[in-house]
């Protein structure tokens, strides 16, 4: 299986799934990382790695189509690899209808809050103003709609006395490394279906 991974900056998690997939011999490649902003850190560990890496500006679109014309030019260069699986891992870009239903059941994304509760931006602060208990990081299919989709995993960690924002995404993203790539073993080991609208998942290997 091919695999294609869209970051924005950090990459972290795309660093853990390229690890993963390596030290584990996944029945799978990692085809290439695409940041859509030039200056994206994980670009150079993924350059360092022997891994084909892309930009697709998003800046150089502007107009009332911005948006379609940026999709159009991101699929153009993501089906050159022609992958089986699109990970989005911090990718941090709204996505047009047309493009999500182009990979719909293959693509993926992690989301760092317990979906159905905070969708979008600064989950953390918005988990801390709320009071919340616990927190964690979601695995889910992608569709139209932000931070909807079959949920394909989900994991947990206590909030705990004194916590901030900074203590707190990084009990969180120490999690997300470990559950992102179990999710995306999963989907190239053929174990991920869809079934009215809810995944299920069957047994591997291991
Ligand atoms: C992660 O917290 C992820 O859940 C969210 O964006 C962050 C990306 O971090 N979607 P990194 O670029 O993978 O380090």
């Amino acid at each position: 299986k091919s695999i294609v991974i869209l970051i924005s900056g950090r990459g972290s998690n795309m660093e853990a799934i390229v690890r993963a997939c390596a030290a584990e011999g996944w029945p799978a490649r990692i085809a290439a990382v695409i940041s859509n902003r030039p200056d994206a850190a994980g670009l150079a560990f993924a350059q360092s790695h022997g891994i084909a890496t892309a930009v697709v500006d998003h800046k150089a679109f502007s107009g009332e189509n911005r948006r379609e014309a940026f999709d159009a030019e991101l699929q153009r260069v993501i089906d050159g690899f022609a992958p089986d699986l699109l990970v989005l891992a911090g990718f941090m870009r709204i996505l047009t209808p047309g493009f999500t239903a182009h990979y719909a059941q293959r693509m993926l994304n992690i989301h760092p809050s317990l979906l159905p509760a905070f969708t979008g931006l600064h989950t953390h602060a918005r988990a801390l103003e709320m009071g919340c208990k616990f927190v964690g990081a979601t695995v889910h299919f992608v569709t139209a709609e932000l931070d909807h989709g079959a949920i394909v995993a989900q994991a947990v960690v206590p909030v705990q006395a004194g916590d901030d924002e900074a203590s707190l995404s990084a009990r969180v993203l120490a999690l997300e490394h470990r559950m992102y790539p179990a999710a995306v073993r999963w989907f190239v080991q053929g174990q991920l279906a869809i079934e009215g609208g809810l995944v299920r998942q069957t047994a591997g290997e291991n």
